[in-house]
């Protein structure tokens, strides 16, 4: 199958399941737009002494696929507003190939920068200290990547109390991490297919998939970057396994893609200092997943900075379980995934 029409079926797949904002006996459920980004809020009817909890919610999608419309990710936001009483907002935000980064980006920045501000999080009674943002898959790295750059900013940066990454996709400079070559026909996530969509993030440029794939589009100026994805720093020795650590080789790349190298695409691509200043952070890896060992490089990685980090790893898990939770699979595995971060959020927000 070409790309085109394994993204068209996967759009269609996506599309079918959209839901419109309901309402139920508890949750009043509305969509607009925050600075012109479409946003879908979930505001919990009860009424309440005190101001509540908040959990943004990034969907994910490799970059190019995905809306918060979508019924896996309309059902994970309504029942965590449920069970923590908690206001929910879902930003959605452009995507690629018809926007490149850092379009997405920007988008989710924008939205939650307004739901951010004070007059807002009155509005909707959220309580300023009990704020979190969330996101899986592409998902997690748009919520990594703004927890860092809120960090800079004076005045947001006392309004994320914790992070949480569902599976996240957290670099893009190795892609032959023992879990990319363990994994690499999937299951539901292939390496290449995981590339491809990314690609279309990163660049217009239908060469550099390849070029990805074979791992070497890292031009000599960035070598100093490896330090950082280095697994055989970072990994426990138990996902290692027979794997050696081979320095991916350097390309020599034709056009140049900034954003291979930045750290606004891969937040595992800052230093000590920045990582330190991060928020208490959740994080789920699933085994059977080629993103495995970003979830896995970033927790040691956070700890190291001395981030408080809960790590929940699901050995029978593969990348997109939180998808397969509802109608028509209602598989399990999906349920668990949801019902583990959704208790984190219960315990820790
Ligand atoms: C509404 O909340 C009640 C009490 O927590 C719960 O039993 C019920 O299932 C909730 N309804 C929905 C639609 O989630
Ligand atoms: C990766 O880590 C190994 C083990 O600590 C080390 O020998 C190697 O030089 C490192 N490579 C890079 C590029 O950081
Ligand atoms: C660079 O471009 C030339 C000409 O299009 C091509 O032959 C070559 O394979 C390219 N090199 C890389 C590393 O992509
Ligand atoms: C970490 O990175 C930031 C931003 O690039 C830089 O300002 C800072 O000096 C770096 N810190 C160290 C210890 O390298």
């Amino acid at each position: 199958m070409g790309l085109m029409k394994f993204e068209d079926l996967f759009l269609i797949l996506m599309t079918l399941q959209d839901t419109k904002p309901f309402s139920d006996e508890n949750i009043t459920v509305i969509d607009t737009d925050f600075s012109n980004i479409p946003v879908r809020l979930y505001l919990p009817k009860r009424k309440s002494e005190r101001q509540r909890r908040a959990i943004i919610y990034i969907h994910g999608g490799a970059f190019t696929l995905g809306s918060f419309k979508m019924l896996p990710y309309d059902s994970v936001n309504r029942e965590t507003a449920n069970k923590l009483d908690a206001v929910v907002l879902a930003p959605d935000y452009r995507l690629a190939p018809q926007y490149l980064y850092p379009a997405a980006l920007e988008d989710c920045i924008s939205a939650i920068k307004f739901f951010l501000q004070d007059k807002v999080l009155a509005k909707y009674g959220v309580d300023s200290n009990r704020i979190c943002i969330s996101g899986d898959s592409s998902g997690g790295a748009l919520a990594a990547t703004v927890a860092q750059l809120l960090q800079d900013d004076p005045q947001y940066k006392d309004k994320i109390k914790a992070q949480t990454l569902i599976y996240p996709m957290l670099q893009t400079i190795d892609t032959l991490t023992p879990s990319y070559q363990t994994y690499k026909h999937g299951p539901f996530l292939s390496r290449r297919t995981a590339i491809k969509l990314a690609c279309l993030y990163i660049a217009d440029n239908n060469e550099l998939p390849e070029t990805i794939l074979r791992n070497n589009h890292v031009p000599q100026e960035s070598r100093h970057l490896f330090k950082f994805v280095n697994w055989s720093d970072f990994l426990p020795e138990k996902y290692k396994k027979n794997h050696v650590y081979k320095e991916p080789v350097l390309g020599n790349i034709n056009a140049s893609h900034p954003a291979l190298m930045d750290n606004k695409v891969s937040p595992l691509l800052v230093n000590d200092s920045q990582l330190q200043r991060l928020p208490l952070t959740y994080i789920l890896t699933c085994e059977h997943d080629i993103l495995r060992d970003d979830g896995l490089i970033y927790v040691t990685r956070l700890r190291n900075a001395g981030v408080p980090v809960t790590h929940d790893h699901i050995e029978d898990g593969f990348h997109g379980a939180i998808l397969f939770a509802t109608a028509p699979l209602n598989l399990q595995l999906g349920l668990r995934v949801r019902k583990k971060y959704i208790s984190w959020l219960e315990e820790n927000l």
